[in-house]
Order: C-alpha cells, then structure tokens, then sequence
C-alpha cells in the first residue's frame, strides 16, 4: 500500500506522517517513511537546492527538479519497498507538484501530467491524504518555528491558489484522497488519519 501526504505549509504533514509510521508499526505492519523532495542521497542533496532561499529558479526549471527527485525516488526507494510487500508513507508526492508549479506557479497542467507520469513511470498513490489548513494559519506556524524555506517565503496567493489547486484534485478523483481538517489538536487529526487507514487495510484483508 502506497500512501501519501499532502498539505500547505505548517499542515502537521511530517508529524502525522511519523505517527501514523508508529502506529502501523506497533499494529506488526512492516512501513517506510519517505519524502519528497529528498528519500535518497540524489534527493537529499536536491531538497537543499529547492528549498534554498538563496536559489534563483524558473518554474519550468524548479518542476524538473521535482520531477528528476521523484524519478530517482520511485525507482530507488518506493516501488522495492512495494514490491516487498512494506507499507510505503511519502510526506509528498507528484501532487504537490500539480498544486505548487501547476496552480501556485501557473504552469501547463496537461504538460505537468506528462511528465510527473514519466518521472513516477505511473505510480499512483493508493490513498492520499490532505491535511487542510487555512495558508494563514499555516504560514504563522512556520514563522512561529521561525523558519522560512523558498516556498514559506512565498505571497499568501501563491499558498491560497496552492490550497485551491489540492481541492480540484481532490474533486477529480475523491476516491483516492481523504481531505482531514487539519486545524484540530493533533491526537484527532491523528484519530481521523488512522480511521481511514484503518478501513483501507481491511478492504485489502478481505
Ligand atoms: P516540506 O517538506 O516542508 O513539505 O517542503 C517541501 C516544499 O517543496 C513545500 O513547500 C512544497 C514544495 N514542493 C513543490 O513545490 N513541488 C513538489 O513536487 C514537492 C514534492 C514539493
């Protein structure tokens, strides 16, 4: 089972990510946790150059350095965890590259589609999940942290056509996605994610 998620910045993506691993685990699933862009050495290195606010980059330019990350991360990382049978967790995957180049940037989303299906050679999520929180919100959280990547650093339009573009995926496939209100206290976000995992498992086991 591939499971992925998704989120605006200071969504609790990375901390539901690592709770959800925990919880598998303890349940005797065996689980990897991955993210994007990084989950290789290629992309670690990749994840320094984008999320550096000191990086001049095109959008076409910023997209296929996702695309080669998400390349170098399927092939490496996630389809042999998948084909071992381990349950796979990507904080992110090619959908918060439809969100952030193809509705924060503005580019082409039929080309955008191309080309994240050749990087992933079309590997789907089975369940994706988006934690949703108003870009307000989130963007304090961050500043709260007190860090600002490239994209925290960005307007609060560019994050509020981010978090419109994941509901049109959303309504363009809402048997994959599972949309979780994510301004709660973590344990009921935790509760929330858990539940629809929970159900997917036991559809697989029948
Ligand atoms: P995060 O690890 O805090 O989520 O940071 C990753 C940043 O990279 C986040 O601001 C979203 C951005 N991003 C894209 O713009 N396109 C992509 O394809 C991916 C995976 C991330």
């Amino acid at each position: 089972m591939f499971i992925t998620f998704e989120g605006g910045e200071g969504s609790g993506k990375t901390t539901q990510v690592r709770l959800l691993e925990e919880r598998l685990r303890g349940l005797g699933y065996r689980v990897v946790v991955t993210r994007e862009p990084g989950g290789t050495p290629l992309g670690e290195r990749l994840r320094a150059l984008l999320l550096d606010v000191n990086t001049q980059v095109e959008p076409r330019a910023e997209l296929l350095l996702y695309a080669a990350d998400r390349a170098q991360h399927v092939a490496a990382v996630v389809r042999p965890a998948l084909a071992a049978g381990v349950i796979v967790i990507s904080d992110r995957y090619a959908d918060s590259a439809l969100a952030y180049q193809g509705y924060g940037r503005g580019l082409d989303l039929a080309a955008l589609r191309h080309i994240m299906a050749f990087a992933t050679d079309g590997l789907q999520p089975d369940l994706t999940f988006f934690l949703d929180l108003d870009p307000q919100q989130g963007l304090a959280r961050c500043a709260q942290a007190g860090k600002a990547d490239r994209f925290e650093a960005q307007a609060l339009a560019f994050h509020q056509r981010v978090r419109e573009g994941y509901f049109a995926l959303i309504a363009a496939e809402p048997e994959r996605w599972a949309r979780i209100d994510a301004d709660q206290p973590l344990a009921v976000v935790q509760g929330a994610v858990f539940a629809v995992v929970e159900e997917r498992l036991r559809l697989l086991q029948r």
